[in-house]
């Protein structure tokens, strides 16, 4: 894995993940589900805020995923469970560079 002076990494290459399927990476610790639906990309915390379902596992239709354990649902643009309308799973920034996919995180927290 890849990783430059602005906490992007390299996570896959560009084909690793079909239309409509989703991953789960794990990033400096961080574990990840990155979705690939209508030819955009989302990367959100991979365990549902619920019981901490995979949510990379479940169905996605219109630009949510529906966790395969009891359904939430949540919006793959930005993590909010859509029955509460809260935002319960973070979001990552994603950029395709170089034939590959690259996720941003937050700084590192201090020692
Ligand atoms: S763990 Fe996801 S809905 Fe329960």
């Amino acid at each position: 894995m890849s990783e430059d002076p602005q906490r992007w990494f390299r996570i896959c290459d560009l084909d690793a993940i079909a239309e409509q399927e989703a991953a789960e990476f794990v990033v400096e610790g961080l574990i990840v589900a990155v979705f690939r639906e209508q030819e955009q990309w989302y990367a959100l915390d991979a365990m549902c805020a619920h019981q901490g379902g995979p949510i990379a596992k479940g169905t996605v239709a219109n630009g949510c995923v529906t966790c395969p354990w009891h359904g939430w649902q949540y919006e793959l643009a930005t993590g909010r469970q859509t029955i509460h309308n809260q935002k319960l799973l973070e979001t990552y920034p994603l950029k395709e560079q170089d034939g590959g996919l690259w996720i941003q995180l937050p700084d590192a927290p201090s020692p």
